[in-house]
């Protein structure tokens, strides 16, 4: 098979390996890529979001599936629009992409199902806002309805700063929409919950944590992920089981009901209080880092799932796991998740890698045969192992053999589940 990955973070370098060690892979071609992809696959330097052209390349390059790896392009519609052309796709469809797409759709869905969620009121208006912050103590959660890059959530801890945020959202400082959602805060452990799912089943496709945080002991503003592990140790049957019958069944049912069935990946984003589990979001896609720590993990053919998941045969299928945890750090470039100084050169040549270890690139890419950062985070240094305080140590080791003084990391990524001596 010919498959196009779109998407350029370590999200789709992970993907992309995945699907390069299929006996069933031909060509990948990754649109547009990194530099590390470019090491495994073709990339097109084609605008993801410009649907005709993406699909004129389609067809030139006789590609028989279509992974998208990010949410834009899935809440633009990208599914629909390639489905209406005969082009097979693995994610949702525009209707269903709304529950990362529209924060206010996916409260309504929750509240409409009785899913377990913060309490929330969606505000249009400064009289909404107010009405909230009658009834609800510090700290109060502001989250922009539509996507905002990560940016569009804030913990409050006073009146003035909700006013101040509200204030920003209701005069659009988001173009995605100037509606917003206020939510209490809920306390606990944070844990992501993965699935592969069809028009008639579901798989549950890993567990991960991930550090949101730029800053050691969880400090600093949100990124899109410092570093993750898997499995999330959090996760036991028992909470497995509320998370499957009271969120996600629930949720696809709701679908189901509106002919809009969900196909793809889908993360749920969770918080979890006394062994029982709260929805904080969902995002329509794999994670990133949380892919890049999942993959690896993973012994059954990506593409067979993939191509199973899109022909509705996932209940033919049995997920297979290797034995060992993983876990990875994300070198960032200096600044991230502000303005960056772009463009630097990166040698990765001292690295010695084993057989359980491994670089996905996130911004990178090659100019005059050099590797240069190329955004926020670079690479992701991936390690499996049997434990994650080895684990984290052979992250580190690697670490120090890349040269490349214009980036950081953090060093307590998995301080969950590494107790401190
Ligand atoms: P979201 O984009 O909705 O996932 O929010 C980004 C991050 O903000 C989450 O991963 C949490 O760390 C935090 N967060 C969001 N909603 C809440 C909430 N209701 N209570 C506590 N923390 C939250
Ligand atoms: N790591 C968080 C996300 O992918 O949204």
């Amino acid at each position: 098979m010919n498959i196009a990955i779109i998407g350029s973070g370590g999200r789709e370098h992970a993907l992309c390996q995945k699907i390069y060690d299929s006996p069933i892979t031909n060509k990948i071609y990754c649109i547009p890529g990194n530099a590390g992809t470019a090491l495994l696959a073709k990339n097109l330097d084609i605008d993801s979001l410009n649907f005709n052209k993406l699909l004129s390349a389609i067809k030139f390059h006789n590609i028989d599936l279509v992974v998208v790896g990010p949410e834009l392009p899935l809440v633009k519609g990208i599914v629909d629009f390639l489905k209406k052309n005969k082009i097979k796709v693995f994610g949702p469809d525009k209707y269903a992409a709304q529950l990362e797409g529209s924060k206010a759709f996916m409260k309504s869905l929750c509240k409409k199902y009785k899913i377990p969620t913060a309490g929330f009121k969606i505000c249009k208006n400064d009289k909404d806002v107010n009405a909230f912050l009658a009834l609800h103590k510090m700290p109060v959660v502001v989250k922009a309805d539509g996507l905002a890059s990560g940016k569009g959530v804030i913990i409050c801890q006073s009146k003035e700063e909700v006013k101040k945020f509200t204030y920003e959202i209701f005069s659009g400082k988001f173009k995605s929409s100037k509606k917003l959602v206020l939510e209490e805060f809920l306390e606990g452990e944070e844990a992501s919950y993965f699935l592969i799912i069809d028009k008639k089943k579901f798989l549950f496709i890993g567990s991960a944590q991930d550090h949101k945080r730029v800053g050691e002991n969880e400090t600093g503003p949100n990124t899109g992920g410092m570093g993750a592990y898997s499995p999330a140790t959090i996760i036991n049957k028992n909470l497995e089981k509320k998370i499957i019958n009271k969120i996600v069944k629930p949720t696809l049912q709701a679908l189901k009901l509106k002919k809009h069935p969900y196909t793809g990946f889908l993360y749920v984003g969770l918080m979890i209080n006394n062994n029982q589990p709260y929805l904080i979001e969902y995002n329509v896609r794999m994670g990133d880092p949380e892919c890049q720590v999942i993959m690896p993990r993973l012994k059954t053919d990506l593409v067979q799932l993939l191509s199973a998941s899109v022909e509705n045969k996932l209940n033919k299928i049995k997920i297979k796991w290797g034995k060992d945890k993983c876990m990875t750090t994300v070198l960032c470039a200096k600044g991230y998740p502000n303005n960056v100084t772009t463009e630097n050169k990166i040698d990765l040549s001292r690295i010695k890698f084993s057989k359980k270890s491994f670089i996905f690139h996130a911004s990178t890419k090659m100019k005059n045969g050099l590797l240069f950062s190329n955004g926020g985070r670079i690479l992701n240094i991936v390690v499996l192992g049997s434990t994650f305080i080895k684990i984290r140590n052979e992250i580190y080791k690697i670490i120090k053999t890349i040269n490349w003084k214009h980036g950081f990391f953090r060093r307590d990524i998995g301080w969950r589940v590494i107790k401190k001596k």
